[in-house]
Parts: C-alpha cells; sequence; structure tokens
C-alpha cells in the first residue's frame, strides 16, 4: 500500500537502490536504507508532476530524457534541507571575530590585503551575511578587501539569498544591536538586509561535487561549511573535505558543523582549539 503524501506512487527496494545512488553520485547527499518513506514522500509529486507511473520511470528520466537538467534542479528542491538562521552556532562566530580574523590579519599584513572567506552550503544566505557582518564590525578589515564566496547547489536558496528578505524565523539568534545596525525592517515583520553587507557576498550555484567548478574559485583564508556534510555518504564528504584542503591557504581555517567532524576521515588538517571552538586549520 502506497503511504499517505505519495501520490498513489509506490517506490520499491530496488527503484529506492537505483535513485538513492543516483542522488549521492550527483551531489552527495546519502539516504540510508530506513529513509525510502522520506525519498518515496519528497520525490511522488516530483513523479506525478511529470506524469509518471513508477519510480523507475523517474529514475530514467533523470538519467537519460532530455528534460533531465530541469528535474535535477527539481530534485535537488525535494532532498535538501535549507534549514538556517543568522548567527547560527555563534561560537565559531565569536573564533572568526576573535582570533581567526587577528591570525589571518597579522600573517598578510606585508601580502596582498584581502580576506577571503568561502561559506560552502549557504542555503539562502543568513550564513556569509552573518560572517559579513562580523567583517563590518572589526574596523581593522576597513582598509582590507574582504570577499565573502557563497554557494549552494539549490537555485532557490540562492534567489532567497540575493534578495536579502527575511523573517523571524531567520531573526531568532542574531543581537539586537546587529538587527537594528544591518537591516531595514519591512511590512509583515520582514528584514531586509542592507547593501553594505550585500556588497561583501557574491553567491554562486556550485555544485560542491563539481571539480571544473571548484577550480575556478581563488584560494581561501577560511571555509565554513557547517551542517552540509552531515547529509552526506562517506566517500563524497572525504572528496569535499580534500577539495577544501586545496583550495585553503597554508594556515587557513576550516569549520565545521558542531554536530561534524573530520573524526574518520584522514586528512591534512590539524584540529585547533580555540577560546570559543574547535577548528581545523591546514598545516
Ligand atoms: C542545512 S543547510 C546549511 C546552511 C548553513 N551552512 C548553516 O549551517 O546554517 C545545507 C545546505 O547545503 C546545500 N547542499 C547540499 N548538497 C550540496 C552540494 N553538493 N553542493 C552545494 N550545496 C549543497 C543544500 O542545498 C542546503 O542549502
Amino acid at each position: 500500500m502506497a503511504f499517505p503524501g505519495t501520490l498513489g506512487l509506490q517506490m520499491s527496494d530496488q527503484e529506492f537502490a537505483l535513485i538513492r545512488d543516483f542522488i549521492r553520485d550527483y551531489c552527495g547527499i546519502y539516504f540510508e536504507n530506513g529513509s525510502k518513506a522520506i525519498v518515496e514522500m519528497r520525490l511522488a509529486r516530483n513523479a506525478t508532476k511529470l506524469n509518471l507511473r513508477s519510480f523507475l520511470d523517474y529514475y530514467y528520466l533523470l538519467k537519460y530524457d532530455e528534460r533531465r537538467e530541469q528535474e535535477l534542479q527539481e530534485l535537488v528542491e525535494s532532498i535538501t534541507t535549507k534549514e538556517t538562521y543568522f548567527f547560527r552556532e555563534v561560537s565559531q562566530l565569536k573564533a572568526l571575530a576573535e582570533e581567526i580574523l587577528p591570525d589571518i590579519l597579522q600573517r598578510k599584513r606585508s601580502r596582498e590585503r584581502v580576506v577571503r572567506i568561502w561559506s560552502a552550503g549557504c542555503a539562502t544566505g543568513e550564513e556569509p551575511y552573518s560572517i559579513a557582518m562580523v567583517l563590518l564590525e572589526d574596523g581593522r578589515t576597513e582598509a582590507w578587501r574582504r570577499e565573502i564566496i557563497a554557494n549552494d547547489i539549490s537555485k532557490r536558496a540562492l534567489q532567497v539569498s540575493r534578495l536579502g528578505l527575511y523573517g523571524e524565523s531567520s531573526m531568532r539568534a542574531i543581537a539586537p544591536a546587529l538587527k537594528q545596525k544591518y537591516f531595514r525592517r519591512e511590512e509583515n515583520n520582514r528584514y531586509r538586509v542592507l547593501d553594505q553587507v550585500k556588497s561583501l557576498v557574491q553567491f554562486a550555484h556550485v555544485n560542491l561535487l563539481s571539480s571544473e567548478r571548484l577550480a575556478l574559485l581563488p584560494q581561501m583564508d577560511v571555509v565554513f561549511c557547517r551542517n552540509v556534510l552531515m547529509y552526506f555518504d562517506q566517500e563524497h564528504r572525504r572528496r569535499v573535505v580534500n577539495a577544501f584542503f586545496e583550495k585553503l591557504e597554508p594556515g587557513g581555517f576550516l569549520l565545521l558543523g558542531h554536530a561534524e567532524s573530520l573524526m574518520s576521515l584522514s586528512t591534512g588538517f590539524d584540529l585547533v582549539q580555540l577560546t570559543h571552538d574547535l577548528v581545523y586549520r591546514k598545516p
């Protein structure tokens, strides 16, 4: 029997395995064996919109049909978790302000004066804009070029990012003084990020598994990749972490989400205890 919410379509174990592996190879996100009902529910709407009669037909469309590219975008929107908010895991932003930034400014003082920070898997933009506010709050960076590069695989999330208009739930952890300083209040309790903040951030539609696209990004001083790799399988997690290692300057920092670690991966990063947080550092 099909579950309610699956619009009459039922996913067999074989269809689940095919689609699950397809998703993993395309974007790294991995659904464990127990998550068939979730995948079935999330993709039933996609398959029915296309008038398909089975998930096997949906799989073939994703692989071979001329509508493939367009449907891949729909697939991404259905399977990604885009939950985020301003100043999430604030101890990491304190570490950025009080320890990481001073270290970068000191280390690079006699070189090109640019600080580059990558928000990898930025969702709807709250993370890179929070980083931008940290930079703006630090007077010492005024004479520096400040570049925040933010990417996501979801085009819809990037549209929201570029618009920069947020509801109360995105604002739940931001200090009132920063809310007052960097947002304009609009109708219906919405808050618009000021251009001063926006101008520091460039958004790009990039899949973290695309080595050609990653090759176009510059070398970074810090990578924030929080609450992204927790959805990946081990192999793709390792691949992305290695890409971060390549993209970081020597002495550069990697910050993962609090629920994530590199413990089971062997990487070149050192684990460093800062006052506010544990971070990874390229030697
Ligand atoms: C839970 S959000 C994390 C947002 C933010 N980093 C934070 O911690 O609040 C995860 C984001 O990762 C993105 N994502 C997942 N797989 C990706 C991939 N292969 N390439 C780029 N972004 C990806 C999703 O679209 C989603 O917006």
